[in-house]
Formats: structure tokens, C-alpha cells, sequence
């Protein structure tokens, strides 16, 4: 099964694309989980990417595309995955069907998780995300077991540098111009499914799972 993850930035894709990995057992695979390995790190990549990161720009499709097809050719993906943040642009998603098409294979649902702009911010100030193993929260609807400590590794949890307020307006405004229309692109193809997700994060999963069945 190969899925995409469509939304604004956060809508909940990672949150719901976590539980999907879990409960069909494929790779849950986030560009931006990539990225922000490659800038703790302090990869050539990583210091590239965090330039456009920080200002809420997408990252260039160069840097981008090839990153993420070198992902999905790994052996853990040969039975599928669930693909959060990619692909972000048209010329994206083109080549991300070429590269499938060369191989006889085909994306089988894009799953827009649909959230309006005035629930964003909130959510975004309140996110508390894991350095370490890149594990999310949210302070009010998703609270870890101690304040600032993550669930999963123990390692502290910071407000990510571009949910600060003035960046999300920018990365919202960059989402409606270079991948809402992702939206349509999946829609002609036949293979777009639409979520609410302004309910409950397992009311969410339970949309989802009844369309993956
Ligand atoms: P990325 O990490 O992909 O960020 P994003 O798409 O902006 O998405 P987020 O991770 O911010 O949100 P999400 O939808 O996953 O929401 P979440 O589940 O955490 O990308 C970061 C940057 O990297 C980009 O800006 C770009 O620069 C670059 N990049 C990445 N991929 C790229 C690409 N393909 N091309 C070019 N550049 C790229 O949920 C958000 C919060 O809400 C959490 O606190 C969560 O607990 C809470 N929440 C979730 N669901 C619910 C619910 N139902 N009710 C209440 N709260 C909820």
C-alpha cells in the first residue's frame, strides 16, 4: 500500500501517518523528519535545507526529490509506505509517479487531512516535538506523561523553530500556493479521499482506516 498525506502544515498529517505506519506495518516517511535529522546532524544537506526551513520556503525540489526517491528505493519500503510532506509541489508529484510508473507501480490513495487556516496557529504553538526521535505533542490534546520530557526516548521537547507564529502564516501561505493544488492533481487521477480533521486525532484515524479498510 502506498499512501500520501495531504494538509496544511499542521493539519496532522505526522500524527495520523504515525498510526497508519503502525497498524498496516510500512514505513512512515516525512521529508521533513528527513531534513531535520540532516540539520541536527550537520550534514551539507541539512545546513542547505535550514535556510529555507526557518523562513517557512519549501526546500527546492532538487534537493528534495532525490532524498525521498532514494528513501522509498530502501528494502522496508518494498511492500509500501505512508509518505508525510511529499510530495509539496506538482513537479514533485510528477516525478514521484514517473519514478512508479518506470516500475510497473502506482501511488493507491492520497488522503487530504482537511483543517481551515484559524485552527492552525493554534495547534502549531501548542505542538511540542521530541528533538531526538522526532515524536510530536500538543500540549493540551496530546500532552506527554511529564511536562517538556518525551514519552518515547526521555529527551526534552522544544517548540519547533517554524511554529513560531509570524512563520506559520508564511508556511500556510506557501502551502495554499504550491500544494493545495495537489489536491485537484490526486482528484483527476481518482485516488484523492478527504478526512475531517478538525475532530478528535482517533476519530481522524478512524475516517482513515475505514477508507483503507
Ligand atoms: P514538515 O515537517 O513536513 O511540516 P508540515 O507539512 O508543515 O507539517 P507539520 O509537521 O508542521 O504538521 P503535520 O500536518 O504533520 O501535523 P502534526 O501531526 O504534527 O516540513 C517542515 C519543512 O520542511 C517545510 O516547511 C519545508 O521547508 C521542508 N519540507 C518538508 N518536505 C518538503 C518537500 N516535500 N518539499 C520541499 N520542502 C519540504 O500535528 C500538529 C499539531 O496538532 C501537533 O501538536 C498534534 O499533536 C496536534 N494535532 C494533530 N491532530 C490533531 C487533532 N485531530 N486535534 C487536535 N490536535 C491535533
Amino acid at each position: 500500500m502506498k499512501l500520501i498525506m495531504l494538509g496544511a502544515p499542521g493539519a496532522g498529517k505526522g500524527t495520523q501517518a504515525k498510526m497508519i505506519a503502525e497498524k498496516y506495518s510500512i514505513p512512515h516517511v516525512s521529508t521533513g523528519d528527513i531534513f531535520r535529522a540532516n540539520i541536527k546532524n550537520g550534514t551539507e544537506l541539512g545546513i542547505e535545507a535550514k535556510k529555507y526551513m526557518d523562513q517557512g520556503q519549501l526546500v527546492p525540489d532538487e534537493l528534495t526529490v532525490k532524498i525521498l526517491l532514494d528513501r522509498v528505493a530502501q528494502e522496508d519500503c518494498k511492500n509500501g509506505y505512508v509518505l508525510d510532506g511529499f510530495p509539496r509541489t506538482i513537479p514533485q508529484a510528477e516525478v514521484l509517479d514517473n519514478a512508479l510508473t518506470e516500475l510497473g507501480d502506482k501511488v493507491d490513495f492520497a488522503i487530504n487531512v482537511d483543517v481551515p487556516d484559524e485552527n492552525i496557529i493554534g495547534r502549531m504553538g501548542g505542538r511540542r516535538a521530541c528533538v531526538k526521535c522526532g515524536a510530536t505533542y500538543h500540549v493540551v490534546y496530546n500532552a506527554p506523561k511529564t511536562e517538556g520530557v518525551c514519552d518515547a526516548c526521555g529527551d526534552k521537547l522544544i517548540l519547533r523553530a517554524d511554529d513560531e507564529p509570524e512563520t506559520v502564516k508564511k508556511r500556510l501561505n506557501v502551502y495554499h500556493e504550491q500544494t493545495q493544488p495537489l489536491i485537484e492533481y490526486y482528484g483527476n487521477k481518482g485516488i484523492l479521499k478527504e478526512v475531517d480533521g478538525t475532530v478528535d486525532m482517533k476519530d481522524v484515524f478512524a475516517a482513515i482506516c475505514d477508507i483503507l479498510g
